[in-house]
C-alpha cells in the first residue's frame, strides 16, 4: 500500500507513523509527504526519513483549485492509494476527494462529534469535561465529520493543565494511529 502524509506543523504523528514503518509494525510505503506551511518541523522529519515533499500553500497558487490539483498530480505520479492526514489543519476540496475516494483517513484529537475544529485539545479542557480522547475517521467534505473508524478515551484527572492533557492525548494518538493504519490496509487487503 502507497501511503501519503499530509501535515501541517510539528509532525509528531508523522514521526510515529515513521517509527513504525520503520519498525516494521506498519507494512505500508511512504511515497510522500505534502505539506502547506513553508518552514513546518515536518518537513524536516521527512526528509530525514527520506519521503519525497511537496511543500505549497494555496495562496501561492492561481486558485484553490489549482492548489488541490496540484497536490492530487504529484500524489498521482507517485501512485499514491492512501492520504493520511496527520495534523494537517485544512479543508479538502472535490479535487482531492474526488481522486481519493474513501481513501483518505484523518485523527482528531477529541472524541468527535465533541469538539471540531482546530482546537481540540484546549476547547475540551475549558470546557471542564470529565473526559475526551482521540478519533480516527475517514474524511469527507466536512470539518471532522465523516465515518468514525475508532475512538479511545483519555480521563481528565482534576489536577491536570492543559499541557498535562495535550501529553496524554499526544501518547494515545502515537500508538493508535499506526496500529490502526496497519488495520485498515489489511482489511483493505482482504477485500
Ligand atoms: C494532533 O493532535 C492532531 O490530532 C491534531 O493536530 C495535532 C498535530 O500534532 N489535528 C487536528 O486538530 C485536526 N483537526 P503533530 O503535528 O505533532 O502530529
Amino acid at each position: 500500500m502507497r501511503l501519503a502524509l499530509f501535515a501541517s506543523g510539528s509532525g509528531s504523528n508523522v514521526q510515529a507513523i515513521i517509527d513504525a514503518v520503520q519498525a516494521g509494525k506498519l507494512n505500508v510505503e511512504l511515497v510522500a509527504l505534502f505539506c502547506d506551511q513553508a518552514g513546518a518541523r515536518v518537513i524536516e522529519r521527512a526528509e530525514q526519513a527520506g519521503i519525497d515533499t511537496l511543500v505549497l500553500a494555496p495562496q501561492d497558487c492561481p486558485s484553490r483549485q489549482a492548489w488541490e490539483e496540484a497536490i492530487v498530480a504529484f500524489l498521482k505520479e507517485r501512485k499514491v492509494e492512501l492520504i493520511v492526514l496527520a495534523g494537517f489543519m485544512r479543508i479538502l476540496g472535490e479535487p482531492l476527494l474526488e481522486a481519493y475516494p474513501e481513501a483518505i483517513v484523518n485523527i482528531h484529537p477529541s472524541l468527535l462529534p465533541a469538539f471540531p475544529g482546530r482546537q481540540g485539545i484546549q476547547d475540551a479542557y475549558e470546557a471542564g469535561v470529565a473526559e475526551t480522547g482521540v478519533t480516527i475517521h475517514w474524511v469527507d467534505a466536512g470539518i471532522d465529520t465523516g465515518e468514525i473508524i475508532v475512538q479511545e478515551k483519555v480521563r481528565i484527572e482534576a489536577d491536570w493543565s492543559l499541557d498535562d492533557l495535550a501529553q496524554a492525548i499526544h501518547q494515545v494518538e502515537h500508538r493508535l494511529y499506526p496500529a490502526t493504519l496497519q488495520e485498515i490496509i489489511e482489511e483493505r487487503r482482504e477485500d
